[in-house]
């Protein structure tokens, strides 16, 4: 069988990471984890990356917040090369990519997002959604462009907000949306790479 050759950058816990892992493992994803990147030096994703035997790095992110040096993003693209990388899959990972990536790996890039796009880019979106009061909010799976959760939209998840929400109480219904919407995209992807003439 043809697996989708994948890598998976992020910068947190990794929980969406653990899930990609785990259906991989279990035969349920047919695709085969190349590598893990994360710019941040103690985050968990690493361990998980460690836990299931996956190659993985750290990244020194450089002088900037919230993007990476162009030198920086070229070297990664470079990591993500020599690990025959065919899909990157954002999983946290709280930086904007531009040039150096985008143009490596063209509608290559996938992202998912806490909210129903294009409502509530950005930090902490499932705050934003309980002060904005809607009744319902999700998750997004997106291509990647060089604006912050924006690009093409690839699939959504809606999620109720319930009357007693907490910030928490939300965030975890939502994460537990995400665990199956992430590895259901992918799983797309990975039936296309394996399908004929691609
Ligand atoms: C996920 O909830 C993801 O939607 C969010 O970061 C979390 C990472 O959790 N991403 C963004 O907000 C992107 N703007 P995880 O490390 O447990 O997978």
């Amino acid at each position: 069988m043809k697996r989708l050759p994948v890598g998976i950058l992020g910068s947190g816990k990794g929980s969406n990471c653990r899930v990609i892992l785990e259906r991989i493992r279990s035969g349920d994803l047919a695709a085969d984890a190349r590598v893990i990147i994360s710019d941040v030096l103690d985050a968990p994703i690493l361990d998980i990356a460690r836990e299931f035997s996956v190659a993985n790095a750290y990244l020194p992110p450089g002088r900037f917040r919230t993007r990476l040096e162009p030198e920086i993003e070229e070297a990664l693209v470079k990591m993500l090369r020599q690990a025959g990388v065919h899909l990157v899959v954002l999983a946290g990972f709280m930086r904007v990519l531009h040039a150096p990536m985008l143009n490596a790996f063209p509608r290559r890039i996938i992202n998912i997002h806490p909210a129903l796009l294009p409502k509530f880019p950005g930090l902490e979106a499932w705050k934003q959604a309980l002060a904005a009061g809607e009744i319902a909010t999700g998750c997004t799976v997106h291509f990647v462009d060089e604006k912050i959760d924006h690009g093409q939209i690839i699939a959504q998840r809606e999620v109720p907000i319930l009357p007693h929400d907490t910030p928490e109480s939300l965030h975890a219904r939502i994460q537990g949306a995400e665990h199956q919407l992430y590895p259901a995209a992918i799983a797309e992807f990975c039936e296309k790479y394996a399908g004929p003439g691609l």
